[in-house]
Protein backbone atom coordinates (compact mmCIF):
# COMPACT_ATOMS: atom_id res chain seq x y z
CA UNK A 1 0.00 0.00 0.00
CA UNK A 2 1.19 3.65 -0.39
CA UNK A 3 1.11 5.62 2.39
CA UNK A 4 2.34 9.44 2.69
CA UNK A 5 2.08 11.33 6.31
CA UNK A 6 -0.34 13.57 3.65
CA UNK A 7 -1.98 13.41 0.80
CA UNK A 8 -3.41 16.21 -0.96
CA UNK A 9 -5.90 15.56 -3.97
CA UNK A 10 -6.13 18.26 -6.59
CA UNK A 11 -3.47 20.25 -7.99
CA UNK A 12 -4.94 23.82 -8.40
CA UNK A 13 -3.73 26.75 -6.27
CA UNK A 14 -5.93 25.80 -2.91
CA UNK A 15 -4.01 21.91 -3.14
CA UNK A 16 -0.01 23.64 -4.23
CA UNK A 17 -0.19 26.70 -1.76
CA UNK A 18 -1.07 24.19 1.16
CA UNK A 19 1.78 21.68 0.05
CA UNK A 20 3.72 24.35 0.19
CA UNK A 21 3.20 25.72 3.55
CA UNK A 22 3.44 21.96 4.88
CA UNK A 23 7.02 21.53 3.75
CA UNK A 24 8.30 24.98 4.32
CA UNK A 25 6.64 24.44 7.69
CA UNK A 26 8.23 20.86 8.15
CA UNK A 27 10.79 19.92 5.50
CA UNK A 28 10.64 16.40 7.03
CA UNK A 29 7.20 16.02 6.02
CA UNK A 30 6.21 13.39 3.29
CA UNK A 31 3.79 15.38 1.22
CA UNK A 32 2.21 14.08 -2.44
CA UNK A 33 0.12 16.12 -4.68
CA UNK A 34 -3.04 13.70 -6.30
CA UNK A 35 -3.84 15.02 -9.59
CA UNK A 36 -6.60 14.06 -12.59
CA UNK A 37 -4.51 16.60 -15.26
CA UNK A 38 -1.05 17.39 -14.82
CA UNK A 39 -1.29 19.92 -12.17
CA UNK A 40 -0.36 23.27 -14.34
CA UNK A 41 -3.55 22.02 -16.35
CA UNK A 42 -5.79 22.47 -13.37
CA UNK A 43 -8.45 25.01 -13.67
CA UNK A 44 -6.68 27.66 -11.27
CA UNK A 45 -4.77 27.75 -14.42
CA UNK A 46 -7.52 29.89 -16.19
CA UNK A 47 -8.37 32.15 -13.79
CA UNK A 48 -8.02 35.31 -15.79
CA UNK A 49 -8.89 39.01 -14.02
CA UNK A 50 -6.67 39.23 -10.21
CA UNK A 51 -6.83 38.93 -6.61
CA UNK A 52 -8.19 41.52 -4.15
CA UNK A 53 -6.09 42.45 -1.12
CA UNK A 54 -6.06 46.26 0.07
CA UNK A 55 -2.37 46.78 -0.60
CA UNK A 56 -3.52 50.63 -1.55
CA UNK A 57 -0.99 51.14 -4.17
CA UNK A 58 -3.64 52.66 -6.29
CA UNK A 59 -5.94 53.75 -3.78
CA UNK A 60 -4.93 54.80 -0.35
CA UNK A 61 -8.26 55.07 1.44
CA UNK A 62 -8.68 50.91 1.00
CA UNK A 63 -8.62 48.85 3.74
CA UNK A 64 -8.83 45.20 5.28
CA UNK A 65 -12.31 46.48 6.53
CA UNK A 66 -14.11 47.35 3.60
CA UNK A 67 -12.90 44.80 1.48
CA UNK A 68 -14.90 42.64 4.40
CA UNK A 69 -17.37 44.99 4.04
CA UNK A 70 -17.98 44.29 0.58
CA UNK A 71 -17.35 40.69 0.67
CA UNK A 72 -20.10 40.16 3.24
CA UNK A 73 -22.42 43.40 1.18
CA UNK A 74 -21.64 41.22 -2.07
CA UNK A 75 -22.57 37.76 -0.41
CA UNK A 76 -25.86 39.25 0.34
CA UNK A 77 -25.33 38.71 4.39
CA UNK A 78 -24.86 34.98 4.05
CA UNK A 79 -20.76 34.95 4.39
CA UNK A 80 -19.45 33.93 7.98
CA UNK A 81 -17.76 37.15 9.12
CA UNK A 82 -15.03 35.33 11.25
CA UNK A 83 -14.26 33.94 7.80
CA UNK A 84 -14.02 37.19 5.86
CA UNK A 85 -12.34 38.79 8.23
CA UNK A 86 -9.65 36.17 7.94
CA UNK A 87 -9.45 36.42 4.17
CA UNK A 88 -9.53 40.34 3.54
CA UNK A 89 -6.87 40.48 6.98
CA UNK A 90 -4.41 38.11 5.32
CA UNK A 91 -4.98 39.71 1.83
CA UNK A 92 -2.10 41.60 1.51
CA UNK A 93 0.36 39.56 3.15
CA UNK A 94 -0.27 36.67 0.72
CA UNK A 95 -0.03 38.64 -2.19
CA UNK A 96 3.55 40.46 -0.83
CA UNK A 97 4.54 36.30 -0.49
CA UNK A 98 4.15 35.15 -3.63
CA UNK A 99 5.72 38.35 -5.01
CA UNK A 100 8.70 36.78 -3.34
CA UNK A 101 7.99 33.49 -4.71
CA UNK A 102 8.11 34.79 -8.05
CA UNK A 103 4.94 36.00 -9.65
CA UNK A 104 5.27 38.20 -12.26
CA UNK A 105 2.14 40.81 -11.93
CA UNK A 106 1.32 43.97 -13.48
CA UNK A 107 3.05 46.95 -12.31
CA UNK A 108 2.60 51.00 -11.82
CA UNK A 109 5.14 52.96 -13.54
CA UNK A 110 6.63 53.53 -10.17
CA UNK A 111 7.46 49.58 -9.95
CA UNK A 112 4.67 48.67 -7.51
CA UNK A 113 1.68 45.99 -7.68
CA UNK A 114 -0.90 47.53 -10.22
CA UNK A 115 -4.36 46.94 -8.82
CA UNK A 116 -7.62 47.56 -10.91
CA UNK A 117 -11.53 47.90 -10.50
CA UNK A 118 -13.89 44.37 -9.93
CA UNK A 119 -17.24 44.28 -9.39
CA UNK A 120 -18.74 44.99 -6.22
CA UNK A 121 -15.63 45.68 -4.85
CA UNK A 122 -15.66 49.92 -3.63
CA UNK A 123 -11.21 50.72 -4.11
CA UNK A 124 -9.23 49.49 -6.74
CA UNK A 125 -7.62 46.22 -5.00
CA UNK A 126 -7.42 43.29 -7.46
CA UNK A 127 -3.84 42.68 -7.89
CA UNK A 128 -3.25 40.98 -11.25
CA UNK A 129 -1.01 39.59 -14.49
CA UNK A 130 -2.51 41.15 -17.22
CA UNK A 131 -5.59 38.90 -17.92
CA UNK A 132 -3.46 35.59 -17.16
CA UNK A 133 -3.74 35.75 -13.10
CA UNK A 134 -4.24 32.37 -12.37
CA UNK A 135 -1.33 31.06 -15.07
CA UNK A 136 1.39 33.42 -13.57
CA UNK A 137 0.46 32.35 -9.65
CA UNK A 138 0.00 28.18 -10.35
CA UNK A 139 3.27 28.29 -12.51
CA UNK A 140 5.16 29.80 -9.62
CA UNK A 141 3.76 27.26 -6.97
CA UNK A 142 4.02 24.29 -8.91
CA UNK A 143 7.67 25.35 -9.54
CA UNK A 144 8.08 25.83 -6.01
CA UNK A 145 6.70 22.08 -5.14
CA UNK A 146 9.36 20.72 -6.95
CA UNK A 147 12.21 22.82 -5.20
CA UNK A 148 10.83 21.00 -2.20
CA UNK A 149 10.42 17.68 -3.28
CA UNK A 150 6.80 17.31 -3.14
CA UNK A 151 5.60 13.75 -4.83
CA UNK A 152 3.06 14.44 -7.90
CA UNK A 153 0.84 12.17 -8.89
CA UNK A 154 -0.46 13.44 -12.20
CA UNK A 155 -3.25 11.92 -14.79
CA UNK A 156 -4.61 9.88 -11.35
CA UNK A 157 -8.40 9.55 -10.66
CA UNK A 158 -9.36 9.38 -7.03
CA UNK A 159 -12.82 7.78 -6.73
CA UNK A 160 -12.79 7.37 -3.25
CA UNK A 161 -12.61 8.51 0.41
CA UNK A 162 -11.51 6.23 3.11
CA UNK A 163 -13.52 7.64 6.03
CA UNK A 164 -14.00 5.31 8.41
CA UNK A 165 -15.10 5.99 12.51
CA UNK A 166 -14.90 9.44 11.66
CA UNK A 167 -11.45 9.97 10.45
CA UNK A 168 -9.93 10.44 7.23
CA UNK A 169 -7.50 7.79 6.27
CA UNK A 170 -6.74 7.94 2.78
CA UNK A 171 -8.08 7.26 -0.55
CA UNK A 172 -8.24 4.70 -3.25
CA UNK A 173 -6.95 6.03 -6.79
CA UNK A 174 -6.90 4.67 -10.62
CA UNK A 175 -4.15 5.42 -12.80
CA UNK A 176 -5.69 6.60 -15.93
CA UNK A 177 -2.73 5.68 -18.33
CA UNK A 178 -2.83 2.12 -17.27
CA UNK A 179 -6.00 1.28 -15.03
CA UNK A 180 -3.87 -0.04 -11.90
CA UNK A 181 -5.52 0.88 -8.78
CA UNK A 182 -3.71 1.64 -5.47
CA UNK A 183 -5.09 2.75 -1.90
CA UNK A 184 -3.22 4.90 -0.04
CA UNK A 185 -2.98 6.01 2.95
CA UNK A 186 -2.17 9.27 5.23
CA UNK A 187 -2.00 10.89 8.33
CA UNK A 188 -4.32 14.08 7.14
CA UNK A 189 -6.43 13.95 3.48
CA UNK A 190 -7.02 17.00 1.76
CA UNK A 191 -8.92 18.07 -0.59
CA UNK A 192 -8.40 20.73 -3.13
CA UNK A 193 -10.39 19.47 -6.12
CA UNK A 194 -12.39 22.73 -7.39
CA UNK A 195 -15.58 23.16 -8.63
CA UNK A 196 -18.33 21.30 -10.41
CA UNK A 197 -18.94 23.84 -13.59
CA UNK A 198 -19.62 21.03 -16.17
CA UNK A 199 -22.99 19.98 -13.60
CA UNK A 200 -24.18 22.84 -16.45
CA UNK A 201 -24.23 22.89 -20.03
CA UNK A 202 -22.55 25.67 -20.79
CA UNK A 203 -19.68 26.96 -18.66
CA UNK A 204 -16.33 28.98 -18.12
CA UNK A 205 -14.86 25.51 -16.52
CA UNK A 206 -12.73 23.18 -17.75
CA UNK A 207 -13.56 19.79 -18.84
CA UNK A 208 -11.97 18.49 -15.49
CA UNK A 209 -14.67 20.19 -13.07
CA UNK A 210 -17.03 17.97 -12.40
CA UNK A 211 -17.52 18.12 -8.71
CA UNK A 212 -15.61 14.53 -7.48
CA UNK A 213 -14.13 15.73 -4.34
CA UNK A 214 -17.78 16.90 -3.54
CA UNK A 215 -19.41 13.86 -4.60
CA UNK A 216 -16.65 11.92 -2.94
CA UNK A 217 -17.58 13.24 0.56
CA UNK A 218 -21.15 13.56 0.29
CA UNK A 219 -21.22 9.71 -1.00
CA UNK A 220 -19.21 9.30 2.83
CA UNK A 221 -21.99 10.41 5.03
CA UNK A 222 -20.99 14.35 5.28
CA UNK A 223 -22.98 17.10 4.18
CA UNK A 224 -22.27 19.89 1.43
CA UNK A 225 -23.20 23.33 2.53
CA UNK A 226 -24.95 26.16 0.56
CA UNK A 227 -25.15 24.14 -2.84
CA UNK A 228 -28.09 26.58 -4.03
CA UNK A 229 -25.63 29.06 -4.87
CA UNK A 230 -24.11 28.55 -8.07
CA UNK A 231 -22.47 31.45 -9.73
CA UNK A 232 -23.29 32.58 -13.19
CA UNK A 233 -20.37 35.12 -14.76
CA UNK A 234 -21.95 37.95 -16.74
CA UNK A 235 -19.89 37.74 -19.60
CA UNK A 236 -18.86 34.37 -21.13
CA UNK A 237 -18.65 34.25 -24.84
CA UNK A 238 -21.12 33.54 -26.28
CA UNK A 239 -21.80 30.18 -27.91
CA UNK A 240 -18.47 28.85 -26.06
CA UNK A 241 -19.31 30.06 -23.00
CA UNK A 242 -15.62 30.46 -22.26
CA UNK A 243 -14.82 33.91 -19.71
CA UNK A 244 -14.35 36.92 -21.18
CA UNK A 245 -12.99 38.59 -17.96
CA UNK A 246 -14.46 40.90 -15.45
CA UNK A 247 -11.17 42.40 -15.76
CA UNK A 248 -12.47 43.95 -19.23
CA UNK A 249 -15.37 45.72 -17.39
CA UNK A 250 -13.04 46.66 -15.05
CA UNK A 251 -10.71 48.42 -17.00
CA UNK A 252 -13.96 49.86 -18.56
CA UNK A 253 -15.87 47.89 -20.83
CA UNK A 254 -19.63 48.71 -21.21
CA UNK A 255 -22.22 46.24 -21.20
CA UNK A 256 -25.49 47.46 -24.34
CA UNK A 257 -28.41 46.08 -25.16
CA UNK A 258 -30.50 45.80 -28.48
CA UNK A 259 -31.26 49.32 -28.87
CA UNK A 260 -27.49 50.45 -28.32
CA UNK A 261 -28.42 51.32 -24.05
CA UNK A 262 -25.94 50.95 -21.08
CA UNK A 263 -28.85 48.89 -19.45
CA UNK A 264 -26.85 48.64 -16.06
CA UNK A 265 -28.36 51.89 -15.27
CA UNK A 266 -31.80 50.25 -14.71
CA UNK A 267 -30.23 46.90 -12.59
CA UNK A 268 -27.06 49.23 -10.06
CA UNK A 269 -26.58 52.84 -11.38
CA UNK A 270 -24.19 53.43 -8.79
CA UNK A 271 -21.69 50.84 -9.80
CA UNK A 272 -23.52 50.14 -13.39
CA UNK A 273 -20.70 47.17 -15.17
CA UNK A 274 -19.13 46.71 -12.04
CA UNK A 275 -22.58 45.66 -9.88
CA UNK A 276 -21.90 42.11 -8.45
CA UNK A 277 -21.99 38.84 -10.57
CA UNK A 278 -25.72 37.74 -9.27
CA UNK A 279 -26.94 41.28 -10.15
CA UNK A 280 -25.04 42.09 -13.21
CA UNK A 281 -26.06 38.04 -14.66
CA UNK A 282 -29.63 38.17 -13.78
CA UNK A 283 -29.99 42.43 -15.26
CA UNK A 284 -28.39 40.24 -19.38
CA UNK A 285 -31.30 37.57 -18.54
CA UNK A 286 -34.18 40.37 -17.76
CA UNK A 287 -33.07 42.28 -20.78
CA UNK A 288 -32.41 39.18 -22.98
CA UNK A 289 -36.76 38.36 -21.74
CA UNK A 290 -37.68 41.09 -22.54
CA UNK A 291 -36.89 40.92 -26.31
CA UNK A 292 -33.76 43.25 -25.65
CA UNK A 293 -30.79 41.07 -26.62
CA UNK A 294 -28.84 40.73 -29.76
CA UNK A 295 -28.46 38.57 -32.40
CA UNK A 296 -25.07 37.77 -33.20
CA UNK A 297 -25.77 40.08 -36.60
CA UNK A 298 -26.66 43.09 -34.40
CA UNK A 299 -30.74 42.56 -34.89
CA UNK A 300 -32.92 42.45 -31.72
CA UNK A 301 -34.58 39.76 -30.22
CA UNK A 302 -31.81 37.75 -29.54
CA UNK A 303 -30.20 35.43 -27.35
CA UNK A 304 -26.97 37.78 -26.50
CA UNK A 305 -26.18 41.62 -25.15
CA UNK A 306 -23.00 43.16 -26.23
CA UNK A 307 -19.62 43.63 -24.64
CA UNK A 308 -18.36 46.98 -25.79
CA UNK A 309 -14.28 47.79 -25.47
CA UNK A 310 -14.49 50.02 -28.62
CA UNK A 311 -13.85 53.15 -26.58
CA UNK A 312 -10.77 51.91 -24.61
CA UNK A 313 -8.61 52.03 -27.53
CA UNK A 314 -6.32 49.29 -28.98
CA UNK A 315 -3.20 49.92 -26.78
CA UNK A 316 -4.73 49.75 -23.39
CA UNK A 317 -6.72 46.34 -24.94
CA UNK A 318 -3.63 44.77 -25.94
CA UNK A 319 -1.45 45.64 -22.45
CA UNK A 320 -4.42 45.12 -20.41
CA UNK A 321 -6.65 42.47 -21.46
CA UNK A 322 -4.58 40.45 -24.67
CA UNK A 323 -6.19 37.12 -23.53
CA UNK A 324 -9.60 38.03 -23.80
CA UNK A 325 -9.19 39.86 -27.23
CA UNK A 326 -7.54 36.79 -28.47
CA UNK A 327 -10.21 34.55 -27.11
CA UNK A 328 -12.73 35.93 -29.09
CA UNK A 329 -10.66 36.53 -31.76
CA UNK A 330 -9.91 33.10 -31.76
CA UNK A 331 -13.11 31.50 -30.92
CA UNK A 332 -16.00 34.20 -32.82
CA UNK A 333 -13.40 35.86 -35.18
CA UNK A 334 -14.17 39.52 -33.64
CA UNK A 335 -11.75 41.95 -33.45
CA UNK A 336 -12.31 43.35 -30.02
CA UNK A 337 -10.61 46.93 -31.55
CA UNK A 338 -13.38 47.39 -33.45
CA UNK A 339 -16.16 45.24 -33.10
CA UNK A 340 -18.39 44.48 -29.85
CA UNK A 341 -18.14 41.14 -28.41
CA UNK A 342 -21.24 38.73 -27.75
CA UNK A 343 -21.70 37.72 -24.57
CA UNK A 344 -24.09 36.05 -21.76
CA UNK A 345 -24.11 34.72 -18.61
CA UNK A 346 -22.29 31.85 -17.90
CA UNK A 347 -21.62 29.24 -15.44
CA UNK A 348 -18.72 29.62 -13.49
CA UNK A 349 -18.29 28.74 -9.77
CA UNK A 350 -19.88 27.08 -6.63
CA UNK A 351 -20.42 28.87 -3.45
CA UNK A 352 -21.21 26.10 -1.30
CA UNK A 353 -18.69 23.23 -0.72
CA UNK A 354 -17.68 20.52 1.93
CA UNK A 355 -17.94 22.73 5.47
CA UNK A 356 -14.98 23.58 7.09
CA UNK A 357 -13.90 25.64 9.95
CA UNK A 358 -11.00 28.60 9.53
CA UNK A 359 -8.50 26.19 9.72
CA UNK A 360 -9.56 24.23 6.98
CA UNK A 361 -10.79 21.23 9.18
CA UNK A 362 -13.90 19.56 7.62
CA UNK A 363 -17.33 19.98 9.99
CA UNK A 364 -19.88 17.05 9.80
CA UNK A 365 -22.15 19.00 11.52
CA UNK A 366 -22.47 22.45 13.00
CA UNK A 367 -18.88 22.22 15.09
CA UNK A 368 -17.82 18.69 15.17
CA UNK A 369 -14.76 18.27 13.39
CA UNK A 370 -13.69 14.74 11.03
CA UNK A 371 -10.14 13.90 12.06
CA UNK A 372 -7.79 14.19 9.47
CA UNK A 373 -10.03 15.07 6.80
CA UNK A 374 -9.31 18.64 5.30
CA UNK A 375 -10.58 20.79 2.60
CA UNK A 376 -10.29 24.47 0.39
CA UNK A 377 -10.18 26.01 -2.43
CA UNK A 378 -13.33 26.13 -4.44
CA UNK A 379 -14.26 22.66 -3.15
CA UNK A 380 -14.58 24.07 0.27
CA UNK A 381 -17.15 26.57 2.25
CA UNK A 382 -15.59 28.36 4.68
CA UNK A 383 -18.32 30.61 3.93
CA UNK A 384 -16.54 33.67 3.21
CA UNK A 385 -18.35 33.86 -0.53
CA UNK A 386 -22.39 33.32 0.53
CA UNK A 387 -24.85 33.79 -1.42
CA UNK A 388 -22.44 35.24 -3.92
CA UNK A 389 -18.84 35.89 -4.57
CA UNK A 390 -17.21 38.93 -5.77
CA UNK A 391 -14.50 38.70 -8.21
CA UNK A 392 -11.32 38.53 -7.59
CA UNK A 393 -11.88 36.97 -4.05
CA UNK A 394 -11.29 33.35 -5.49
CA UNK A 395 -7.74 33.08 -5.98
CA UNK A 396 -7.35 34.82 -2.51
CA UNK A 397 -9.43 32.42 -0.65
CA UNK A 398 -7.55 29.70 -2.33
CA UNK A 399 -4.18 31.15 -1.24
CA UNK A 400 -5.44 32.89 1.93
CA UNK A 401 -6.90 29.30 3.03
CA UNK A 402 -4.78 27.30 1.15
CA UNK A 403 -1.61 28.46 3.06
CA UNK A 404 -3.70 28.21 6.49
CA UNK A 405 -4.90 24.44 6.01
CA UNK A 406 -0.91 23.72 5.23
CA UNK A 407 -0.47 25.63 8.21
CA UNK A 408 -3.19 23.55 10.38
CA UNK A 409 -1.79 20.41 8.93
CA UNK A 410 1.36 20.56 9.66
CA UNK A 411 0.60 20.77 13.09
CA UNK A 412 -1.47 18.34 12.94
CA UNK A 413 0.11 15.47 11.86
CA UNK A 414 3.07 15.77 14.23
CA UNK A 415 3.36 12.43 16.26
CA UNK A 416 0.52 10.83 14.62
CA UNK A 417 0.89 7.20 13.52
CA UNK A 418 -0.07 6.23 10.27
CA UNK A 419 -3.82 4.78 9.87
CA UNK A 420 -4.74 1.32 9.67
CA UNK A 421 -6.42 0.43 6.26
CA UNK A 422 -7.88 -2.93 4.73
CA UNK A 423 -5.84 -2.27 1.69
CA UNK A 424 -7.59 -5.66 -0.18
CA UNK A 425 -11.25 -4.93 0.62
CA UNK A 426 -10.82 -1.33 -0.70
CA UNK A 427 -9.23 -2.59 -3.81
CA UNK A 428 -11.78 -5.38 -4.35
CA UNK A 429 -14.57 -2.82 -4.06
CA UNK A 430 -12.96 -0.60 -7.06
CA UNK A 431 -12.28 -3.34 -9.18
CA UNK A 432 -15.79 -4.27 -8.72
CA UNK A 433 -16.84 -0.79 -9.67
CA UNK A 434 -14.76 -0.32 -13.04
CA UNK A 435 -15.42 -4.18 -13.80
CA UNK A 436 -19.36 -3.31 -13.28
CA UNK A 437 -18.97 -0.46 -15.75
CA UNK A 438 -16.95 -2.35 -18.18
CA UNK A 439 -19.27 -5.12 -18.48
CA UNK A 440 -22.69 -3.24 -17.80
CA UNK A 441 -24.58 -4.04 -21.19
CA UNK A 442 -27.02 -0.96 -21.18
CA UNK A 443 -28.53 0.94 -24.31
CA UNK A 444 -26.79 5.01 -23.46
CA UNK A 445 -23.72 6.67 -24.14
CA UNK A 446 -22.11 8.25 -21.07
CA UNK A 447 -21.88 11.33 -23.18
CA UNK A 448 -25.26 11.15 -24.40
CA UNK A 449 -26.75 10.84 -20.40
CA UNK A 450 -23.77 13.48 -19.57
CA UNK A 451 -25.39 15.88 -21.99
CA UNK A 452 -29.54 15.00 -21.03
CA UNK A 453 -28.22 15.72 -17.39
CA UNK A 454 -26.25 18.84 -17.96
CA UNK A 455 -29.69 20.34 -20.03
CA UNK A 456 -31.84 19.36 -17.54
CA UNK A 457 -29.74 21.42 -14.61
CA UNK A 458 -29.36 24.02 -16.85
CA UNK A 459 -33.26 24.49 -17.81
CA UNK A 460 -34.67 23.50 -14.17
CA UNK A 461 -32.16 24.98 -11.73
CA UNK A 462 -30.88 27.90 -13.56
CA UNK A 463 -31.00 32.13 -13.12
CA UNK A 464 -34.38 31.55 -12.17
CA UNK A 465 -35.83 28.98 -10.43
CA UNK A 466 -39.86 28.15 -9.18
CA UNK A 467 -40.87 25.17 -7.16
CA UNK A 468 -42.88 23.88 -10.10
CA UNK A 469 -39.74 24.13 -12.08
CA UNK A 470 -37.77 22.70 -9.82
CA UNK A 471 -39.95 19.63 -9.16
CA UNK A 472 -39.97 18.86 -12.71
CA UNK A 473 -36.10 18.62 -13.06
CA UNK A 474 -36.08 17.07 -9.73
CA UNK A 475 -38.46 14.16 -11.90
CA UNK A 476 -36.21 14.18 -14.82
CA UNK A 477 -32.69 13.50 -12.60
CA UNK A 478 -34.85 10.50 -11.49
CA UNK A 479 -35.16 9.15 -15.10
CA UNK A 480 -31.28 10.48 -15.43
CA UNK A 481 -29.88 8.38 -12.41
CA UNK A 482 -31.98 5.17 -13.61
CA UNK A 483 -30.29 5.46 -17.46
CA UNK A 484 -26.95 6.21 -15.72
CA UNK A 485 -27.00 2.38 -14.48
CA UNK A 486 -27.58 1.03 -18.41
CA UNK A 487 -24.57 3.03 -19.95
CA UNK A 488 -22.47 1.22 -22.23
CA UNK A 489 -18.50 2.07 -22.83
CA UNK A 490 -16.98 1.16 -26.03
CA UNK A 491 -13.78 1.15 -25.15
CA UNK A 492 -13.25 -2.26 -22.72
CA UNK A 493 -9.08 -1.52 -22.19
CA UNK A 494 -6.99 -0.25 -19.54
CA UNK A 495 -4.68 1.77 -21.60
CA UNK A 496 -5.68 5.73 -20.90
CA UNK A 497 -9.74 4.25 -20.99
CA UNK A 498 -11.19 7.87 -21.19
CA UNK A 499 -14.48 6.36 -20.94
CA UNK A 500 -13.72 4.86 -17.49
CA UNK A 501 -13.00 8.40 -16.11
CA UNK A 502 -16.54 10.05 -17.89
CA UNK A 503 -18.31 7.34 -16.45
CA UNK A 504 -16.83 7.61 -13.14
CA UNK A 505 -16.92 11.53 -13.43
CA UNK A 506 -20.65 11.56 -14.62
CA UNK A 507 -21.72 9.57 -11.15
CA UNK A 508 -20.26 12.75 -9.66
CA UNK A 509 -22.15 15.37 -11.44
CA UNK A 510 -25.18 13.45 -10.81
CA UNK A 511 -24.85 13.40 -7.22
CA UNK A 512 -23.86 17.31 -6.97
CA UNK A 513 -26.60 18.32 -9.12
CA UNK A 514 -29.20 16.34 -7.04
CA UNK A 515 -27.85 17.92 -4.04
CA UNK A 516 -27.98 21.48 -6.10
CA UNK A 517 -31.48 20.87 -6.53
CA UNK A 518 -32.99 19.85 -2.94
CA UNK A 519 -31.03 22.74 -1.66
CA UNK A 520 -32.66 24.78 -4.29
CA UNK A 521 -36.15 23.53 -3.60
CA UNK A 522 -35.63 23.82 0.27
CA UNK A 523 -34.27 27.63 0.38
CA UNK A 524 -37.94 29.50 -0.43
CA UNK A 525 -36.46 32.81 -0.86
CA UNK A 526 -34.30 34.92 -2.87
CA UNK A 527 -30.16 35.67 -1.67
CA UNK A 528 -27.92 35.92 -3.96
CA UNK A 529 -27.08 33.82 -6.84
CA UNK A 530 -30.35 32.11 -5.62
CA UNK A 531 -33.00 33.93 -7.47
CA UNK A 532 -36.58 32.48 -6.89
CA UNK A 533 -39.36 33.84 -8.96
CA UNK A 534 -41.99 32.45 -6.44
CA UNK A 535 -39.84 34.32 -3.40
CA UNK A 536 -38.53 37.02 -4.94
CA UNK A 537 -37.70 38.63 -1.80
CA UNK A 538 -34.57 37.45 0.59
CA UNK A 539 -36.06 36.27 3.80
CA UNK A 540 -33.68 37.26 6.94
CA UNK A 541 -36.29 35.62 9.63
CA UNK A 542 -36.76 32.49 8.03
CA UNK A 543 -33.26 31.59 6.13
CA UNK A 544 -30.15 34.13 6.96
CA UNK A 545 -28.77 30.31 7.70
CA UNK A 546 -26.42 27.93 5.80
CA UNK A 547 -28.12 25.22 4.33
CA UNK A 548 -26.15 21.74 5.24
CA UNK A 549 -27.37 18.82 2.61
CA UNK A 550 -26.83 15.29 3.72
CA UNK A 551 -27.02 12.91 0.38
CA UNK A 552 -27.96 9.19 0.43
CA UNK A 553 -29.37 7.20 -2.58
CA UNK A 554 -32.61 7.11 -1.28
CA UNK A 555 -33.04 10.76 -0.67
CA UNK A 556 -31.63 14.19 0.64
CA UNK A 557 -31.49 15.65 3.98
CA UNK A 558 -31.72 18.96 4.97
CA UNK A 559 -30.38 20.50 7.88
CA UNK A 560 -29.57 24.19 8.35
CA UNK A 561 -26.33 26.04 10.55
CA UNK A 562 -26.32 29.55 11.72
CA UNK A 563 -24.30 32.15 10.30
CA UNK A 564 -21.60 34.15 11.67
CA UNK A 565 -21.92 37.68 12.05
CA UNK A 566 -19.10 39.50 14.08
CA UNK A 567 -19.15 42.77 12.34
CA UNK A 568 -21.74 43.87 9.80
CA UNK A 569 -25.83 43.64 10.55
CA UNK A 570 -28.18 42.48 7.01
CA UNK A 571 -28.85 45.60 5.52
CA UNK A 572 -31.16 46.19 2.17
CA UNK A 573 -28.81 45.08 -0.62
CA UNK A 574 -28.43 48.25 -3.33
CA UNK A 575 -25.74 49.14 -5.94
O1 LIG B 1 -13.72 37.61 -14.60
C1 LIG B 1 -12.74 37.10 -14.09
O2 LIG B 1 -11.60 37.38 -14.42
C2 LIG B 1 -12.96 36.14 -13.03
C3 LIG B 1 -12.45 36.33 -11.84
C4 LIG B 1 -12.97 35.56 -10.70
O3 LIG B 1 -13.85 34.74 -10.89
O4 LIG B 1 -12.53 35.82 -9.57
Amino acid sequence: MLEHDVLIIGGGLAGCRAALEIVRTDARLDVAVVAKTHPIRSHSVAAQGGMAASLKNVDSTDSWEAHAFDTVKGSDYLADQDAVEILTREAPDVVIDLEHMGVLFSRLTDGRIAQRAFGGHSHHRTCYAADKTGHAILHELVNNLRRYGVDLYQEWYVMRLILEEGQAKGVVMYNILDGQIEVVRAKAVMFATGGYGRVYNTTSNDYASTGDGLAMTALAGLPLEDMEFVQFHPTGLYPAGVLISEAVRGEGAYLINSEGERFMARYAPSRMELAPRDITSRAIAYEIRAGRGIHPDGSAGGLVVFLDLRHMGKEKIMSRVPFCWEEAHRLVSIDAVTEPIPVRPTIHYCMGGIPVNTNGQVRSSGDTLIDGFFAAGETACVSVHGANRLGSNSLLECVVYGRRTGAAIAQFVQNRKLPIVDEQHYIRVAQQQIQGLLEQNGQYRVNQVRQAFQDCMTEYCGVFRTEELMQEGWQKLEELQKQYSQVYLDDKGNCWNTEIVEALELQSLIVVGRLILASAMNRQESRGAHFREDYPQRDDANFLKHTMAYYSPAGIDIQYARVTMTMFEPQERKY
